[in-house]
C-alpha cells in the first residue's frame, strides 16, 4: 500500500490531520475526476432518452451499481442508489409491511439512524426492544445468544450494525443473521462503519438487508446504498423513472433497482462512488484492514500509556475496527476535540456520535472523543495525537 500516493491523491491531508472518518472520509481525486468527467463530456439523465448521451450515462450509471454489487459480493440481489445509510433504514422501515405486535430488534449500541426509523413505527403498534449486551458494555458486542434470547414469533426483523461507531466493536452479523432467520425474521445489517473498512459478503452474512454509506468509504456526500436480497419492500417514492407501465388506472412498477430510484438520481455521486470502490480495490480491502488495524493498535498503546486517558471500548486485536473513543479524566470532550485542531490541526470527533441510549447506557453523559482511521492516516499522525493529547493535559 503505497501511502504517499494515496496522500498525494487526497490533497486535504497535507492541511490537516483528519481522524473523523467514521463522520465522512475524504474522496480522492480520482473520485472527482469521474464526476467532473461526466459534467463536463456527458452530462445527460438516465433511463429516458435514446440520443448518445443518455446512452453513455446510462450505461455507467448502470455499471455503477453492478461495481457496488461487487464488492459486496451482492449478484443475487439488488443495490438501490440512497442518499445516505440514514435513508436506506428508513425505505426498509416504511417499504416493509408491519401488523400491530409485530416486533422488531435492535440494540442499545446503534446508531440513531438504526433506531429511529424503528421507534416511528411504534404508533403503529410495533414493539421494538432495544436490547444491550450482557457483558461489559464498553468492551462488548450483542452477541446471537442475547438476539436468540430476545427474539419470539412476533419478532419481523433484527436490525443491527456490524461495527459500532462509537465502541470500534464488530458484532457477529452472520450468527445473527442465522438466529433471525430460524425464527422466520428478516435480518437488516447496517454497514456505515464496516462496508468501507472491511471485506464485505453478504452471501456470507446471510443478511435481508444491507445499509451504507458510500461518503464514508471515499465517495461523494450525498450516496449510500440498500442493498436487498429480495425486491419484498414498498418503494418509498413513486414517480418517473421507476415504471414499467402507467395508465389513467395505475401503474406496474419496473424491477430491479429502478423501482426504487424513482426521480432524477445523484449521477454524479453514484459515478463518484464507482470510482471511489475502484480505487479502494486496487489497493485491496484486506490491506487497508490491516494498516488500520496496525494504527488503531499503536493509538490504543499510545492513549492507555497516559495515566487520565480512558479507553471506551475493546483493546487492540482482531475484533475490532478503527474507531478509538476516549475520555480524558477532568475535561469535557468538545474541549479535547477544540484544542487538538487548534494546536495539532488534527480533526476528532467529540460528543455522543448520535448514539445518545448508548451514552446514557455507558453513563457518559458528555460523550467521548473519538479518532476514526482509514487508509491515508499514518502512523506520525496517530503520534501527534497521542503526543497532543498527553501536551494538553500537563498544559491544563
Ligand atoms: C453505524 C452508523 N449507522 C448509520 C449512520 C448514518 O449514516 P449517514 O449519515 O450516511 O446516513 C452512521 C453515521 O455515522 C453510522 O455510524
Amino acid at each position: 500500500m503505497d501511502i504517499e500516493q494515496i496522500r498525494q491523491d487526497i490533497p486535504l491531508t497535507d492541511e490537516f490531520i483528519y481522524l473523523d472518518n467514521a463522520s465522512t472520509s475524504l474522496s480522492p481525486r480520482q473520485v472527482l475526476d469521474a464526476m467532473y468527467e461526466y459534467e463536463t463530456h456527458y452530462r445527460a439523465n438516465v433511463g429516458r432518452g435514446v440520443h448518445r448521451l443518455s446512452q453513455i450515462t446510462g450505461q455507467l450509471y448502470w455499471d455503477a451499481h453492478e461495481t457496488v454489487n461487487s464488492f459486496i459480493n451482492g449478484k443475487d440481489g439488488t443495490p438501490v442508489f440512497v442518499r445516505n445509510c440514514t435513508e436506506a433504514i428508513n425505505m426498509v422501515a416504511r417499504g416493509l409491511t408491519f401488523e400491530t405486535g409485530d416486533e422488531i430488534i435492535t440494540t442499545v449500541s446503534d446508531h440513531h439512524s438504526n433506531l429511529l426509523p424503528w421507534f416511528t413505527l411504534r404508533k403503529q403498534g410495533v414493539r421494538v426492544n432495544v436490547i444491550a449486551p450482557s457483558e461489559d458494555p464498553a468492551h462488548a458486542s450483542v452477541t446471537a445468544e442475547d438476539v436468540s434470547d430476545a427474539i419470539h414469533h412476533n419478532t419481523r426483523l433484527v436490525a443491527i450494525s456490524q461495527a459500532s461507531n462509537v465502541l470500534g466493536t464488530i458484532s457477529p452479523v452472520r450468527e445473527i443473521s442465522a438466529v433471525a432467520h430460524e425464527s422466520g425474521a428478516l435480518c437488516l445489517v447496517d454497514g456505515a462503519q464496516s462496508v468501507p473498512h472491511m471485506k464485505t459478503d453478504v452471501k456470507e452474512m446471510g443478511c435481508d438487508f444491507l445499509c451504507f454509506s458510500g461518503h464514508k468509504m471515499l465517495g461523494p456526500t450525498g450516496t449510500g446504498v440498500l442493498w436487498m436480497q429480495d425486491e419484498s419492500i414498498e418503494p418509498l417514492l413513486v414517480g418517473g423513472g421507476m415504471i414499467e407501465e402507467v395508465t389513467i388506472d395505475g401503474y406496474s412498477p419496473a424491477s430491479g433497482y429502478q423501482k426504487y430510484e424513482a426521480g432524477t438520481p445523484h449521477i454524479a455521486g453514484a459515478l463518484g462512488l464507482r470510482a471511489a470502490i475502484t480505487y479502494l480495490n486496487q489497493i485491496g480491502v484486506e490491506e487497508i484492514e490491516r494498516h488500520e488495524a496496525l494504527l488503531a493498535g499503536e493509538l490504543i498503546k499510545g492513549l492507555s500509556d497516559i495515566e487520565e486517558v480512558s479507553i471506551i471500548g475493546p483493546p487492540a486485536g482482531k475484533n475490532r475496527i478503527g474507531v478509538v473513543s476516549f475520555m480524558v479524566e477532568g475535561m469535557h470532550p468538545h474541549d479535547i476535540a477544540h484544542l487538538l485542531d487548534d494546536q495539532y490541526s488534527v480533526m476528532v470527533r467529540s460528543g455522543n456520535h448520535c448514539c445518545m441510549p448508548l451514552m446514557q447506557h455507558l453513563g457518559l453523559k458528555d460523550g467521548t472523543v473519538r479518532a476514526s482511521l482509514y487508509l491515508y492516516n499514518t502512523q506520525e499522525e496517530i503520534q501527534t495525537l497521542i503526543s497532543g493529547v498527553r501536551e494538553i493535559i500537563e498544559g491544563i
